[in-house]
């Protein structure tokens, strides 16, 4: 069933990302191409598929998150392109084709994440490409920020920065993590339910807690992962947390700690489901699938 769904909502975000590459101007074709290539690339799209997702649990139609599940995949792969420069991780290998700067340069990459993550917002913002209420937009636009800025992702990357070499105990470890992957995770979330126009609050806070904890499940088996996956299968470098002294869930807890904690964490999500009735199956599946996947 997941797989259905899963090609599905890829189709359809794929559809709506492929639109916004067109240079407006030819001074402009390099930077454009360089913010296609980092986002028209073979990712997975978990983001935008927890925006569907969360909007049909609560009986939205799909095509009302269209602009929500673009801005998550663009905040994404902005995030993905500056993770990989020289100054943060350093790495040059991204969903198996050669990293943004390596395949552009270094400034262009710079710029095209800059642009990727202003295009976020002014998708969302916008209402030819978001033609929901104003306020609904506005509230998008709020959860969006918040998640995206120093309160959230860029907060965790920066201190992910500041713990090279460090040794984290479990809790700042969780804090790092939800707030560079658990952040965004949720706001997909959050989106997702309100481009429904349907949430009330006992939802929200159901999807909230489930969010949580698939967010955080989210990076330790990102962490997993790249201890003992392989570089074909993640389409990056694996290995590359020990050797830049990253800590990491496996090099805190062991491997199969880490391992049974990614699943604890999904059962809490799950649980958390329960006053969402078969409508929120998807969800479920793809809680099911953060831990289970290879890649
Ligand atoms: C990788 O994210 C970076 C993290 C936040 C852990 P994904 O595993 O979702 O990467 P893609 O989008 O499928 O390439
Ligand atoms: C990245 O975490 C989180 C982001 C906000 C981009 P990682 O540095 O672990 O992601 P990968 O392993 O390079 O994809
Ligand atoms: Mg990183
Ligand atoms: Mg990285
Ligand atoms: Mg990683």
């Amino acid at each position: 069933m997941i797989d259905a769904y899963q090609s599905q909502c890829q189709a359809r975000v794929d559809d709506a990302l492929a639109a916004l590459f067109a240079a407006p101007l030819p001074q402009l074709q390099r930077l454009y191409q360089a913010m296609r290539y980092s986002v028209i690339n073979g990712g997975k799209r978990v983001r935008p598929l927890l925006v569907y997702a969360a909007c049909e649990a609560l009986g939205g139609n799909a095509s009302r998150a269209n602009a929500a599940a673009c801005a998550v995949e663009l905040i994404h792969a902005y995030s993905l392109v500056h993770d990989d420069l020289p100054a943060m991780d350093d790495d040059d290998l991204r969903r198996g084709q050669p990293t943004t700067h390596i395949a552009f340069d270094e400034a262009c990459a710079i710029l095209a994440g800059d642009g990727l993550q202003t295009l976020a917002f002014e998708v969302l913002a916008d209402a030819r490409h978001n033609p929901l209420d104003a306020e609904v937009r506005l509230r998008m636009l709020s959860c969006l920020t918040r998640a995206a800025g120093p309160a959230g992702m860029v907060g965790g990357q920066a201190i992910d920065l500041g713990s090279v070499g460090c040794k984290l105990d479990q809790a700042a470890l969780e804090l790092m993590h939800r707030h560079k992957t658990g952040a965004l995770i949720e706001a997909s979330v959050t989106l997702g339910a309100l481009a429904s126009g349907l949430a009330d609050e006992p939802a929200l806070q159901a999807l909230q807690r489930y969010a949580q904890a698939i967010g955080l499940a989210f990076q330790v088996q990102d962490d997993i992962l790249d201890v003992e996956s392989d570089t074909a299968t993640l389409g990056k470098t694996q290995g590359k947390d020990s050797a830049n002294h990253k800590p990491t869930y496996p090099a805190l807890l062991g491997l199969p700690a880490a391992k049974s904690y990614a699943l604890e964490l999904r059962d809490q999500a799950i649980a958390a489901l329960s006053p969402l009735g078969e409508s929120a199956e998807p969800l479920r599946a793809l809680a099911r699938f953060i831990v289970a996947r290879n890649s």
